[in-house]
C-alpha cells in the first residue's frame, strides 16, 4: 500500500479483506499498523516482495509510484485519475507494455453492475436514438478539504501537473461512468472536448464547470458538476434516449429506467486485480487501456484557461475557519438545465458565467 491515510483507508481495508497487506509506505507513518512502514515506496519494494501495490497518494505521485511498482514486477492498483496529462498517460503504457504487468485504475462505478447494465441497454438500443448522455454533480466541499493536503485544489505544484479540478478528481466518476455507458473508453474514442471552467473557491482549479465532450462515434456527453452547492447530492449519470430516460446513480448502484428502478451490486476492484492475476482470461474492470478517453477530458482540463472566478455578487459564504464554503446562486438549477438542455453554462446562460 502506498498512501494510507485519506482515501487509502478503504484500500487497507480492502487489502486485508482480498489479499494480505504486507507493508505499507507512507511519508506520514501510520499508527497501530502491524506490518512494516516505510517513508517511500522505493524502500519499501527494495525490502519486500509484492505482487500488488495499491497507490492511493497525490496524483502528481501516480505516474513515477506506478513505475517503480511495474519495473520491482509487480501489478498496480492506481487511484483515479491515473495521470495528469496525455504525455504522462502514453508514457505509463509504454512502461506497461515493456514490464507485460496489470494496472487496474480506482474508479469504482466501471465495476458497478448499474453501470455495466446500462451501458449493454444502451448497446442493444433498448433506450433508442441516444439522443446525448449527461451527468450532474452537486457537492459541498468546505475549506479544511482545499487544505488536506499541498496538491488539493491545484492545477499544477512546483511546475508538475496536477489537475485536481471537480470534473477531474473529486467528480471523476461521472466522466469515467458516460465514456463507458457510449462505448467510448478508448484514447482515440474522442473527437473533441469543449470546456468551460469556473471557480468561486480561493484556488487554482475549477469547482464549478461544465464540459462536453464529443466522441467519435457522434454522441454529446455533458457534464455539469459544482463543488459549490448548498447541500450534498447523489451524482447521477442521464442517458436521453428517444425511447425515454436512464439514469444512473453511481454511488449507490442504483438505476432508473424508464419501466422502473433498481439497485444492484458492485464487484470490488482489487479482488478483480487478484483474480485476473490468477487467470488473464478474467478481465479488469477498468484497465489502464480503458482510461484513454477519460485522459483526454483530463488534457484538455490541464490545457485550458484559468477557471474563471464567479463573481461575489454570485456567492454567499457559509461557516467559519475550515467549515467555510460559498454557495454559488442556484448553481442546481443550472446545472440540472446543462445536463436536461447538454449545454454549456454560457450558451443557457448562466448569469455568473457571462458576468
Ligand atoms: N476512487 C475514489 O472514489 C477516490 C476517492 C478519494 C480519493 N481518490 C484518489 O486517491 C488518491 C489519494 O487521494 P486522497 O484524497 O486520499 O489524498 P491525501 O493527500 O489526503 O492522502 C494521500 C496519502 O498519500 C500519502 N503520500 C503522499 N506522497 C506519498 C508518496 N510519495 N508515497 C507514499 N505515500 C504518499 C500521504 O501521506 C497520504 O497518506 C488521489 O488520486 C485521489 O484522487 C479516489
Amino acid at each position: 500500500m502506498a498512501g494510507v491515510h485519506g482515501h487509502g483507508a478503504t484500500h487497507v481495508r480492502d487489502a486485508r479483506q482480498y489479499g494480505d497487506l504486507v507493508a505499507i509506505a507512507d511519508p506520514r507513518p501510520p499508527e497501530d499498523v502491524d506490518v512494516p512502514v516505510y517513508p517511500s515506496l522505493g524502500e519499501l519494494l527494495a525490502a519486500t516482495e509484492v505482487d500488488i501495490v495499491v497507490i492511493s497518494t497525490p496524483i502528481q505521485t501516480h505516474v513515477p509510484l506506478a513505475e517503480l511498482a511495474l519495473r520491482a514486477g509487480a501489478d498496480v492498483l492506481l487511484e483515479k485519475p491515473p495521470t495528469a496529462s496525455m504525455a504522462e498517460f502514453d508514457y505509463l503504457s509504454k512502461v506497461l507494455a515493456e514490464t507485460g504487468r496489470a494496472c487496474q485504475v480506482g474508479f469504482q462505478a466501471q465495476a458497478s453492475a448499474a453501470t455495466l447494465q446500462l451501458a449493454r441497454l444502451v448497446a442493444d438500443g433498448g433506450l433508442g436514438e441516444i439522443k446525448g448522455i449527461s451527468a450532474t454533480g452537486k457537492w459541498l466541499r468546505k475549506a479544511g478539504y482545499f487544505d488536506r493536503a499541498p496538491w488539493a485544489g491545484r492545477r499544477t505544484l512546483n511546475g508538475v501537473a496536477v489537475v485536481d479540478g471537480a470534473v477531474t478528481n473529486p467528480l471523476a466518476h461521472s466522466t469515467a461512468a458516460a465514456l463507458l455507458i457510449d462505448g467510448s473508453l478508448g484514447v482515440d474514442d474522442i473527437r473533441s472536448v469543449e470546456t468551460e471552467l469556473f471557480r468561486a473557491n480561493d484556488i487554482e482549479s475549477d469547482d464549478t464547470s461544465t464540459v462536453r465532450i464529443t466522441t467519435t462515434r457522434g454522441t454529446s456527453i455533458l457534464i455539469a458538476v459544482t463543488l459549490c452547492a448548498a447541500e450534498q447530492a447523489e451524482p447521477a449519470v442521464i442517458v436521453h434516449g428517444s425511447r425515454g430516460r436512464a439514469v444512473l446513480n453511481y454511488t449507490t448502484d442504483t438505476l432508473e429506467l424508464p419501466d422502473g428502478s433498481q439497485t444492484l451490486g458492485r464487484a470490488n476492484l482489487l479482488q478483480n486485480l487478484v483474480e485476473h492475476r490468477a487467470d488473464p482470461a478474467v478481465p479488469l474492470y477498468c484497465s489502464f487501456a480503458a482510461t484513454g478517453g477519460f485522459t483526454r477530458v483530463v488534457e484538455a482540463i490541464r490545457l485550458a484557461d484559468e477557471p474563471t472566478p464567479i463573481p461575489d455578487t454570485f456567492i454567499r459564504w457559509q461557516g467559519e475557519g475550515p467549515d467555510r464554503h460559498p454557495l454559488v446562486h442556484d448553481v442546481e438549477h443550472w446545472i440540472d438545465r446543462a445536463a436536461n438542455e447538454l449545454s454549456l453554462f454560457t450558451e443557457l446562460p448562466a448569469p455568473w458565467a457571462t458576468h
